[in-house]
């Protein structure tokens, strides 16, 4: 068999295996469709072969189209298409043999084969909405025909990854194979199906679709279940209006449509920003100054120091991806609370369907409570998560550097606290580095793993790696105030807290960012985590700081007792047992009385200015953080805002948002407001240069490395 090709084919006693070989995940890039067609074509006629099996080198089946042809000149579907017309149109049977991935034109493939087989460990998908295009090699016609309207757009409008057992039931999968023996077992499907007369095509049937037919209003109701995550975003809705016609239209014309649908998407702003955002995410792994091949030190078991909110959260992100993890707590009591916060937890994804009983007690049994140090010694990795306080940290570390085992890695979990000054009161600062968690801990993607001063590269490679065990997205970040994320979200929200002393309401606020794409608004955000933290840190920042900006009415808030939803009021008022705000006249009244008496004029906002005033604060200091070298590339900010903050994913992320704006715009409106504002609008020299070489933000590289 030929090596270096990236479709290879071999005759294994009449059966044609054609392995596709294009590393790292067998995407179809040129060439690849070509060959496959080239060996279906001379499979069919050669006398020799009977029947084919399709399946991928390596990790995986085929994870789609090369995401890197689209928006180029080279229009990728083309040949795609192609590729699937053949297929189906083949006289001898072929068997998708699937494992790994098998993803939007990979599963394609699978649909246009005339069988399929997979190993349980294989999951399968049609993730192009989160791309934002469609799937445009047949995925649309074929799926419902498969599996029926409805659940083809759940997995269309979704894009998740099913696992091949739930394929296999769903009707996507028809057989299981061994894991292990993917290849013996579609030889010999293939040799079962060898003499089948009439090869089986999706594209003939019609059965699943009588779903649609009696009842119309299935895609109605689809558009209306999705409305609420997909505002301003086009890719669900089209994928739906595909559906819709493979349903009304005989097969080629629903093929013609689907295109349609599909030009209409690869090259809109939704469409650029998300693949952006896919890629800016593989990057953010990528860590240039700690080489590819530093050995990883071995994680099996975890401990969390701390079972509060945040360490309760951390310790079910380790259960859910299968980690035994110890929960350490000093006293039996603030365990016990931690504990059955977890349950609750658990409990109400129980009651609304997204967790199974037996999946709730299989993480419970991961979660092992304990109350002495001495438990925890023998444990692979802790993470501190206990009060913000300086001397309480200290106090942790010194007593984690006298347990924990020679090797054992000693992350901490705060969102600001300088990670020099907790690992220098250990023996061993190299073991020690920040790994921040953002709230919930146990639902946001973002990991920032912190680099000490002394932290050893095998300490931060095997945290960047630990947090995607965990299901997160690491980035990496430079120690110092606020380290990344949460220095440059802290101008954000300094301007809303200053824009409704302006005259801004909450209300207005959180309407303009909600429209903008944010799942809530940040006064929202803000009552749903509790007014005092920020109160108490305001205050200790004040004391600290002589020339610290009070943020008068914020603290104006808190000292009514309004701390939010927890005491029924805060920027909103809630009604008893109801999560939704209700925007609150007193309080505007009280507002407006604030103002008069500090002296702060009035005004009203345009929805323009606000958003503005909130981003461009931050694009501003994203701008400093890159001079001063604290993370490696502008992208990471990016991924940082997606993953902690949940910036709307189609907008790409902060700075890529703002070079939809375009840097020299950028750059004059913080250079007004600096005008206008004062000092803190200040704008960042390493703005200016982009201003004035016109570099795109999203490209900009920092001034010194990390
Ligand atoms: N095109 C181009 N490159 C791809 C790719 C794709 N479809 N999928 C993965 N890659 C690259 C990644 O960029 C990365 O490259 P790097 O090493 O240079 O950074 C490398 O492959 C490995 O990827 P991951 O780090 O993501 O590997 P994982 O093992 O963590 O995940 C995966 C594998 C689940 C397959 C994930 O890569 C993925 O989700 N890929 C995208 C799948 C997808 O969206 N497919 C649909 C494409 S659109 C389509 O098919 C259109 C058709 O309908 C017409």
């Amino acid at each position: 068999m030929p090596e270096g090709t990236l479709v290879r084919f071999e005759n294994v006693d009449g059966i044609g295996v054609i392995t596709i070989d294009n590393p790292p995940v067998n995407a179809l890039s040129p060439g690849v469709p070509e060959g496959i067609v080239e060996n279906v074509e001379r499979s069919n006629a050669d006398p020799a072969v009977r029947a084919m099996v399709l399946i991928g080198a390596g990790r995986s089946f085929i994870a789609g189209a090369d995401i890197r042809t689209f928006g180029t000149r080279r229009a990728p579907p083309v040949e795609g298409r192609r590729t699937h017309q053949i297929l189906d149109a083949s006289q001898k049977p072929v068997v998708a043999a699937i494992h790994g991935y098998a993803l939007g034109g990979g599963l394609e493939i699978a649909l246009a084969s005339h069988y399929r087989i997979a190993v349980p460990s294989a999951k399968v998908g049609l993730p192009e909405v989160l791309i934002g295009i469609l799937p445009g090699s047949g995925g649309t016609q074929r799926l419902p025909r498969l599996i029926g309207p409805k659940a083809a757009m759940e997995m269309i409008t979704s894009g998740r990854h099913v696992p091949a057992e739930e394929a296999h039931r769903l009707g996507i999968i028809d057989e299981l194979a061994p894991e292990g023996g993917l290849r013996e077992a579609a030889i010999a499907m293939a040799r079962r199906v060898a003499d089948t007369r009439l090869v089986p095509r999706i594209r003939d049937r019609d059965d699943k679709l009588a779903e649609a037919k009696a009842d119309p209003g299935i895609f109605e109701a689809m558009r209306k279940s999705i409305a609420r995550r997909a505002r301003n975003q086009k890719a669900p809705y089209n994928c739906i209006a595909a559906v819709e016609a493979a349903c009304n239209l005989p097969f080629e014309d629903g093929i013609r449509r689907e295109r349609e649908l599909f030009d209409e998407l690869e090259n809109s702003a939704e469409a650029r920003a998300l693949r952006y955002a896919f890629f800016a995410e593989r990057e953010v792994a990528k860590l240039p100054d700690i080489p590819r091949d530093t050995p990883l030190r071995p994680i099996k078991t975890a401990a969390i120091v701390g079972a509060g909110t945040m360490g309760g959260g951390i310790a079910m992100s380790f259960a859910e991806f299968d980690f035994p993890v110890k929960l350490l707590e000093a006293s039996q009591e603030a365990l016990d609370r931690g504990l059955s916060r977890i349950r609750a937890n658990y409990e109400t994804s129980v009651k609304r369907g997204s967790l199974t009983e037996a999946e709730m007690n299989r993480r419970l049994a991961l979660i092992e409570p304990v109350t002495r140090y001495d438990d925890i010694g023998q444990c692979d990795v802790v993470i501190e998560a206990v009060f913000e306080r300086i001397p309480v940290k200290e106090e942790v570390f010194k007593k984690l550097d006298q347990v924990m085992k020679p090797g054992a890695l000693l992350y901490t979990n705060t969102s600001g606290i300088d990670i020099d000054i907790i690992a220098n009161v250990t023996k061993r600062p190299q073991d020690v580095a920040g790994t921040h968690f953002f709230a919930p801990a146990n639902v946001m993607k973002l990991f920032e793993v912190v680099k000490g001063a002394k932290s050893a590269p095998d300490t931060l490679a095997t945290a960047m790696d630990l947090g995607r065990k965990i299901g997160k997205i690491s980035g990496m970040a430079g120690n110092g105030d606020g380290f990344v994320a949460n220095r440059s979200r802290t101008p954000f929200g300094t301007e809303m807290n200053i824009m409704v002393e302006e005259g801004a309401l909450p209300e207005q606020v959180d309407k303009v960012m909600v429209d903008f794409g944010y799942p809530i608004g940040p006064f929202s955000t803000a009552d749903l985590s509790g007014l005092d933290i920020g109160y108490d840190s305001r205050q200790r920042r004040a004391q600290q700081d002589p020339n610290y900006r009070k943020m008068q009415i914020a603290d104006m808030i808190v000292e009514m007792g309004r701390l939010g939803q927890k005491t029924g009021a805060g920027w909103f008022r809630y009604e008893k047992g109801d999560r939704t705000p209700h925007p609150d006249p007193e309080l505007a009244q009280k507002i407006r009385e604030k103002a008069a008496e500090l002296g702060i004029a009035q005004r009203t906002f345009n929805d323009e200015e606000i958003l503005r005033r909130l981003l461009f604060a931050s694009v501003n200091e994203a701008c400093k953080i890159l001079e001063e070298g604290k993370v490696y590339r502008a992208s990471d900010i990016d991924v940082m805002w997606l993953g902690g903050f949940n910036f709307p994913r189609y907008r790409g992320g902060l700075m890529y948002w703002a070079d939809t704006i375009g840097v020299a715009e950028v750059y004059r409106q913080i250079q007004a407001w600096h005008q206008q504002y004062g000092a803190r609008w200040a704008p960042s020299p390493f703005l200016r240069r982009l201003a004035e070489t016109g570099t795109p933000l999203r490209e900009a590289k920092p001034s010194r490395p990390m």
